[in-house]
């Protein structure tokens, strides 16, 4: 129910029409203490239409509204403040929670409507780096809000398997690798090899042009050394593929860039029709000058494609394939300009669907302040901070809980919890400095925190001996904090969905758990009085958004920690 929504319903009855609903709506604010009210309505906007005291205005509307669902109205100095009715508000929130359950915050917004979202999108022979776990979890997250608006999404990990690297790697592999080396350690070597070519490549500059040709073989269709980038390929996913399942993630694409080595000449042929090529210092480009871009690079001197035709291929192989309502490119803010280019040149082309197209871009992962880098081999291995986590969070867990049960499953759950929440809980333009010591704390704002106080209500669920949980009504102010927050949940779903921004959501859930925590050490929830079962509602209800919220994080919610 939305509280703003039901005080300008009854705001507007008393003003006849001097502001529209959704004007009063707007104006509505939530008083930074708690003590002076629910919302409260500020004065001026109306003062100045009728021409009187912004205070006598207020005085007035506080004698006029008379409404069971407010317990007080008061008027203080230009504000209308309110206070809900508690008892009878409780019930209308605290019902649908418990009778909708997981579908709690669900709606119909995105009805018959298709997101694609380009995720993850790792390089194949070089590790899954931090870099790109943040694409994962933050792109995994939105599209996980989207289904619970109602599109359809569909997750495309556009698999970096394609582009000049592959040609310096070959040259690599011939020179310095061999068989036995990479079936050893595949992932290992190969960034080996590769961190080996830059190295040479600096005292030998001809080396680049050696990879560069490589490449251009390989675009040929050379067959040995199309076995050697698909044995390159096929190992690299393998040891992608682990790291999915340990953050529980799935896509409904791998296409990469390879994919689209058949489909560039459709582009570079409609660009040649509509005259947007240009000969640029041997290379073809498309320039975008007029959109204020740098020109587009299609083609090299050498006829080999870019990583922006490929892009221009996708984007019109994705509109055709899923017809597309919004297309979003999960990517580092270091690729501003490349999709600003990729979307300059199709609405060139004149698709208008072009404009449906939104990079989503986001900070850096830092270590001691630093960008991490794989070309320099300064690059933290996410599978190893991930099982690092796990192993942390063990420690915690045993120590808390010795008794518990399934210590493994629960470690997972906190572990790669508190990497994921600790990137998410962040706006994802700022850079995060990355700290396992302080993602995994059980105090302050991390996601073993909000899992732990999800596993408290649970274990007083537990110990509960009713058999119902109904809600009678509560008049007390922890309670109230409480459910007021859990009737926020479906506009937060809405909000973090329509801003891309997955923190709303988490600095909500942590909001929700310090609420409930205070409200259990202040109140003795399994006291035997008449509003035990109105008590254990609210615990049952605070379980069902916070596993829920846990959930659209792309995190697990373990019922014992
Ligand atoms: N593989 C690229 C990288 O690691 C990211 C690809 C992003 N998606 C895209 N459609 N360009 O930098």
């Amino acid at each position: 129910m939305d509280l703003k929504a039901l005080f300008s319903t009854k705001l507007s009855e008393v003003l006849k029409g001097s502001l529209t609903t959704k004007e009063i709506y707007s104006l509505i604010e939530t008083p930074k203490n708690d003590e002076h009210g629910d919302l409260a309505f500020p004065c001026f906007q109306l003062a100045k239409i009728q021409k009187i005291s912004p205070i006598e205005i207020a005085k007035q509307l506080a004698s006029q509204i008379n409404d069971s669902v407010f317990s007080k109205i008061d008027a203080v100095g230009p504000y209308v403040n309110i206070f809900f009715s508690k008892k009878e508000l409780g019930k209308a929130i605290i019902n649908p929670i418990l009778h909708q359950d997981q579908n709690y915050g669900s709606s119909e917004i995105g009805k018959e409507k298709t997101v694609v979202l380009d995720l993850s999108s790792p390089n194949i022979a070089k590790p899954f780096s931090m870099g790109h776990l943040r694409s994962t979890v933050i792109g995994n997250a939105i599209a996980n809000l989207a289904k619970k608006c109602g599109y359809r999404a569909v997750k495309i990990n556009h698999i970096g398997d394609w582009g000049t690297q592959f040609g310096k790697l070959i040259v690599a592999y011939h020179r310095w690798g061999n068989e036995e080396a990479v079936a050893a350690n595949p992932i290992g070597e190969l960034f080996h090899l590769y961190v080996r070519f830059h190295q040479e490549a600096e005292k030998n500059p001809y080396l680049e042009d050696e990879g560069r040709a490589a490449f251009k073989k390989l675009e040929n269709g050379d067959s040995e050394y199309l076995k050697l980038w698909e044995s390159f390929r096929n190992e690299s996913l393998r040891a992608f593929k682990s790291i999915y399942d340990l953050l529980s993630i799935e896509f409904d694409s791998f296409q990469g860039e390879a994919f689209y080595n058949d489909k560039m000449d459709e582009i570079v042929q409609m660009l040649k029709e509509q005259n947007l090529l240009e000969l640029s210092e041997g290379a073809e480009v498309v320039r975008l000058d007029e959109q204020q871009i740098p020109p587009c690079l299609i083609k090299k001197s050498d006829g080999a494609t870019l990583y922006a035709t490929r892009d221009l291929a996708a984007a019109l192989f994705r509109q055709r394939e899923y017809k597309f309502d919004e297309a979003l490119y999960i990517v580092g803010q270091e690729q501003t300009i490349h999709f600003q280019q990729v979307k300059g040149v199709l609405k060139k082309l004149g698709y208008v669907w072009a404009e449906q197209m939104e990079h989503i871009p986001f900070g850096l992962i830092l270590q001691h302040g630093k960008k991490m880098s794989t070309r320099k081999g300064r690059v933290i291995l996410l599978e190893d901070v991930l099982n690092e986590a796990i192993k942390l969070a063990k420690k915690n867990i045993v120590e808390k809980n010795p008794g518990i049960h399934n210590p493994d499953e629960v470690a997972n759950a906190v572990g790669v919890g508190a990497v994921i929440f600790h990137d998410l809980k962040n706006d994802r333009m700022n850079n995060i400095e990355f700290s396992l010591r302080d993602m995994l704390t059980f105090e302050g704002e991390t996601g073993p925190y909000v899992q732990y106080t999800n596993a408290r209500a649970h274990s007083i669920l537990r110990k509960y001996k009713g058999t119902d949980i109904c809600f009678e009504g509560l008049d007390d102010d922890e309670s109230w904090d409480v459910l007021k927050l859990l009737n926020e949940f479906p506009r937060i779903i809405e909000r973090s969905y329509k801003q891309y921004a997955p923190s709303i959501l988490a600095k909500y859930l942590i909001h929700v758990s310090q609420a409930f925590n205070k409200y259990y050490g202040k109140i003795r929830i399994l006291a035997e009085d008449e509003h035990l079962q109105s008590r254990a509602s609210i615990v049952k209800a605070v379980t069902i958004v916070l596993t829920e919220g846990l959930q659209l994080l792309g995190m697990k919610a373990p019922k014992e920690m």
